[in-house]
């Protein structure tokens, strides 16, 4: 990425401006580096039907797939001022799917940390697992056909 961490970091604080959270008060942006050197932003999005809110780092990956983005190199994440803001467990399975190999950008007590996704969600269940099935999964066990 000839990107600076910080500069993604950047456009995640820009992003967050236009966050949407009146229920939790917890505003959160996220900015990502598709494999084709575009960026897209999201953020968190919250609803009166508080399960139906949706976190910044998937609204930044369905934004940039909605533009044609299948693999990302990287996202940034940043919450409210000063509180260190990695990406949920929720989110973590998503961004896994869209770039296993993808790093993750956050500030973390004044220091700008990048570290691979990988190392939030370790053995991480994906894609290449269900290619690795025997079988095709609609197959009933025993199925003599
Ligand atoms: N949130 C995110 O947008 N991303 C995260 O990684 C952590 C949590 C949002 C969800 C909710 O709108 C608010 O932060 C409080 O949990």
């Amino acid at each position: 990425m000839t990107l600076e961490p910080s500069e993604l970091l950047a456009a995640a604080v820009s992003a967050r401006e236009r966050a949407y959270a009146p229920y939790s008060n917890f505003s959160v942006g996220a900015a990502l580096v598709a494999a084709d050197g575009r960026i897209f932003a999201g953020f968190n999005v919250e609803n009166a039907s508080y399960g139906l809110s949706m976190c910044a780092e998937r609204v930044a990956i369905y934004h940039a797939l909605c533009q044609g983005v299948r693999q990302v190199e990287a996202i940034a994440v940043t919450g409210p001022d000063g509180v260190r803001t990695t990406p949920c467990g929720a989110c973590r399975q998503v961004l896994h799917e869209f770039g296993p190999g993808m790093r993750v950008i956050f500030a973390d007590g004044g220091r700008v940390r990048v570290v691979p996704l990988s190392s939030l969600l370790p053995d991480a269940f994906g894609p290449a697992d269900l290619a690795a099935a025997p079988s095709p999964s609609c197959e009933l066990p025993g199925d003599a056909r």
